[in-house]
């Protein structure tokens, strides 16, 4: 039988942050970013697939003219604690020499994703790189990583919905939850 949305929501053990929650705090950064970047010849690059909910209302909040791309990094299984080894699974196909590159994350926990990427795309010539993301667990870092921008801290909670997952499912809440520990206790 297929999930549906209340199923999924079944799995939760709270909600944390609200869709109504999120669109606000969007707008706001969408502004902050709008007034920061003009006249910059700024690209977006989503992470692959987590941040893509996110970075399609963020995308629509920025009043400048701007280019979009993707990459997707992998570190490794469906586990709720990342690996920590970090591996580019799809890479952009363009030049970004010059270009000031917003890296739009959904979550920093560890920071190893980004502070990989930081170093990856400031060897290929970006002008300036700085980081975007939706949620920040500031309890859980292992490097030296600040988000420059970021809508909301949580507390150290393996959290889904809005593009996040546990192992591939729960991406299209429009919540973001705590997901239930009964749902991985088993891993
Ligand atoms: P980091 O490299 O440890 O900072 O991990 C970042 C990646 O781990 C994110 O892009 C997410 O895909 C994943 N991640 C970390 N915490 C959570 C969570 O609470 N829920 C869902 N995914 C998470
Ligand atoms: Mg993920």
């Amino acid at each position: 039988m297929m999930d549906t949305t209340a199923e999924l929501y079944g799995d939760l053990s709270k909600i944390l942050v609200t869709r109504e929650e999120i669109a606000e705090a969007v707008k706001k950064l969408g502004q902050q970013i709008t007034a920061d970047y003009k006249g910059k010849n700024v690209i977006l690059i989503g992470i692959l697939k987590g941040a893509v909910v996110f970075f399609a209302d963020l995308i629509r909040e920025i009043d400048l003219p701007l280019n979009i791309d993707f990459m997707a990094v992998s570190s490794y299984g469906a586990a709720t604690k990342s690996s920590g080894v970090v591996e580019v699974v799809k890479d952009i196909n363009r030049d970004i020499t010059g270009l000031d590159v917003l890296v739009v994350e959904d979550i920093v926990d560890s920071g190893m994703t980004l502070s990989y990427l930081k170093k990856y795309l400031s060897s290929r010539g970006a002008a300036s790189i700085k980081v975007v993301t939706l949620l920040d667990k500031p309890e859980r870092r292992r490097v030296d990583l600040t988000a420059d921008y970021f809508c909301f801290t949580i507390p150290d909670e393996f959290v889904v919905g809005y593009g996040l997952d546990y192992a591939e499912k729960y991406r299209n809440l429009p919540d973001i939850g705590v997901l239930h520990p009964r749902i991985y206790a088993d891993q």
